[in-house]
C-alpha cells in the first residue's frame, strides 16, 4: 500500500520471476473438486451464483503489485530482519462499522509498532486483521441455546448473529456487503497510513500520553522517553517528517481468513502485469488450523495464488504433514511466502513447537515463525464468558521467544485479536480486568479481544523479549 519501500519491491518482482512456477493443474474453482470443509450450505445455487457474478465483476480490493511488496518485506523478516505485527478483530461485524473503531484499532496497531521496532531495531511489517474478517470457522454446524438448535452464526459474511431460524440462514448477499465494508475500511486505512494520521511523532505522543494514565507508566517510561529524546535528535538534525516521509507515512497491509471460497474465488484475478493469479481480496490470506487438513479445498485455493499466505499450526499438526503443506503451498520456496502463525495454548507451545522448527530448517522451508497466544488460551469464565487470561498469553509468548532462541531461529511475528476500543474481553493486565466486570463491556462478535491498553503492554513485553534476541544475536556475532 503505497511502500515506502518501493526498491525493495522491484528487487523482489526479479526474484519472483526465476524462483516461482505458476502452480500446475490449478485454476480459480478447483477447489471445488475437493475437501470443503466449514462453507455454508446456501439454500439458493441460483442467488449464490447472481451474488459471486456480481462480485467478480467488481473492482479489485488490492493491487497485485502491492501483495508482491508485502512477500518482499515478509521475505525480509524470514531472514531474521524484520518483525511481523498482525492484529484486529476476531470477526468484523456490519453493526460495529465506524470510523472510530478503524481508527483505533489503527492506532494501537501503529502504537505496539513503535515499541517494536524501538527494541528490535528492525522494520516492523504492520498487517492488519481488517477489511475483509467476515467468516468464521465454528467447532459444531449448531448451536443450542434454551433446548432451539439453529444452524451456527458463520460471521456477517454468511450468516445474521442473532439467535432466530430467519437470521442464520445463509445469505449470500452478505457477500455484496462485506465487498462494500472492506472497500470502505480499505479506503480509510489508506488514507491514514499515506496522509499524515500515521506521523510518527503523533504516534509517539498518544503512547506518551496514554502511559501517563496508566499503572505501568513507571516500568515503562525509559523506553518511552528515549523514543521521544530519539525522535527529538532527530529533528534537531533535520530529520522530520516534514523533511523526510518515512516519517509521516507508513505502509499498512491487511489479511483475514481465506474460509469462505466462493467469495475468494469471485475477487480472484489475473494480475495483468505477471500473468500470476492473485486474491485480490486482501494483501494477505491466511488457512485456518481447521481447514488445513490434506486434500482441503482451502489448501487448494490458496496454493494457486500468488499473494502471501498464512497457515494456522495448531497441536494436531504433525511436522511431516507440515513439509507436505509447504511443498504444496511454496514448491518454489519463494522467501516470504510462507507466515506459520503457531497456536497452542500456555501450557503446550514448548512441547510442540521445538518439533515443527527443527523439521522446517533441517528441509531449508523460509518461513516467518509467528505467535498467536490467543486462540489455545480461551476459557470458560465463571461467570460464563468466553474469556483469555492475561497472563496465559504472555506466557505463550514467552514460551514461542524460548523456543526459538533455543532453535536458533528468529521469533519472526506476533498475531493478536485485539481492538482500540476499551472492551472487557480478556482478563488480567495491568488496568485489571476481572471475571467480574467481563460484563461490562464484552462486546466482541466472537473471541475475546485484548483492549488498547492489553495490546500495549503486549508489546512492552514483546519489546524486552526482542531486545534480549537481539542481545543475543551481537553476542553471537561479537
Ligand atoms: N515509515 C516508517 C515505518 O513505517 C516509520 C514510521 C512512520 C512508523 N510512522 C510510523 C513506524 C508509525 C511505526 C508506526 O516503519
Ligand atoms: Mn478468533
Amino acid at each position: 500500500m503505497g511502500s515506502n519501500r518501493r526498491m525493495g519491491d522491484g528487487r523482489n518482482q526479479r526474484r519472483r520471476k526465476s524462483r516461482t512456477i505458476m502452480a500446475a493443474n490449478w485454476a480459480p474453482d478447483s477447489w471445488t473438486n475437493a475437501e470443503a470443509r466449514q462453507l455454508p450450505r446456501y439454500p439458493d445455487q441460483n442467488a449464490l451464483d447472481a451474488a459471486t457474478k456480481t462480485l467478480a465483476a467488481y473492482p479489485p480490493l488490492v493491487f497485485a503489485g502491492e501483495a508482491r511488496s508485502l512477500t518482499a518485506e515478509l521475505a525480509e523478516v524470514a531472514a531474521g530482519r524484520g518483525f511481523l505485527l498482525q492484529g484486529g478483530d476476531c470477526a468484523e461485524s456490519f453493526a460495529e462499522h465506524s470510523a472510530n473503531n478503524i481508527r483505533d484499532t489503527f492506532r494501537v496497531i501503529l502504537q505496539m509498532a513503535v515499541v517494536l521496532t524501538w527494541a528490535s531495531k528492525l522494520p516492523v511489517v504492520k498487517l492488519g486483521r481488517m477489511a475483509g474478517q467476515f467468516a468464521k470457522p465454528r467447532s459444531a454446524d449448531t448451536e443450542v441455546v434454551g433446548g432451539v438448535e439453529l444452524p451456527s452464526y458463520r460471521g456477517d459474511n454468511v450468516n445474521d448473529i442473532a439467535f432466530t431460524p430467519e437470521a442464520r440462514i445463509p445469505d449470500p448477499q452478505r457477500m455484496l456487503r462485506s465487498y462494500a465494508q472492506s472497500a470502505a475500511t480499505l479506503n480509510l486505512l489508506r488514507a491514514f497510513a499515506q496522509g499524515g494520521y500515521a506521523n510518527l511523532h503523533q504516534v509517539h505522543r498518544w503512547t506518551h500520553d496514554f502511559m501517563g494514565r496508566s499503572p505501568w507508566a513507571q516500568k515503562y517510561s525509559e523506553m518511552a522517553d528515549r523514543i521521544g529524546e530519539a525522535l527529538d535528535f532527530m529533528a534537531a538534525c533535520g530529520i522530520d517528517p516534514a523533511s523526510v516521509p518515512q516519517l509521516a507515512q507508513t505502509s499498512f497491509y491487511t489479511s483475514h481468513e481465506a474460509l469462505l471460497l466462493p467469495y475468494e474465488q469471485a475477487l480472484t484475478r489475473q494480475d495483468s502485469l505477471t500473468g500470476d493469479w492473485y486474491d485480490t481480496s486482501a494483501h494477505f490470506l491466511w488457512i485456518g488450523d481447521r481447514t488445513r487438513f490434506e486434500g482441503s479445498s482451502h489448501v487448494e485455493f490458496l496454493r494457486g495464488i500468488g499473494n502471501p499466505i498464512g497457515v494456522k499450526c495448531g497441536p494436531s499438526l504433525e511436522p511431516e504433514a507440515l513439509l507436505r503443506m509447504l511443498d504444496t503451498l511454496n514448491p518454489g520456496r519463494v522467501p516470504g511466502r510462507m507466515t506459520l502463525i503457531t497456536r497452542y495454548g500456555h501450557d503446550k507451545i514448548e512441547a510442540h513447537l521445538p518439533k515443527l522448527v527443527r523439521a522446517v530448517t533441517r528441509e531449508g522451508h523460509p518461513v516467518v515463525w509467528s505467535c498467536d497466544p490467543m486462540h489455545g488460551n480461551t476459557i470458560k469464565a465463571a461467570t460464563g464468558y468466553k474469556t483469555r487470561p492475561f497472563e496465559r498469553i504472555l506466557a505463550e509468548v514467552r514460551g514461542f521467544f524460548a523456543v526459538h532462541r533455543a532453535e536458533g531461529t528468529h521469533a519472526g511475528g506476533i498475531h493478536a485479536e485485539m481492538t482500540g476500543q476499551n472492551v472487557t474481553e480478556c482478563t488480567g493486565g495491568a488496568i485489571d480486568v476481572t471475571e467480574q466486570s467481563l460484563a461490562d463491556r464484552y462486546h466482541t462478535h466472537c473471541d475475546p479481544r485484548l483492549n488498547a491498553g492489553q495490546s500495549l503492554e503486549l508489546a512492552f513485553l514483546l519489546a524486552e523479549m526482542l531486545n534480549e534476541e537481539m542481545a543475543e544475536r551481537r553476542k553471537d556475532a561479537a
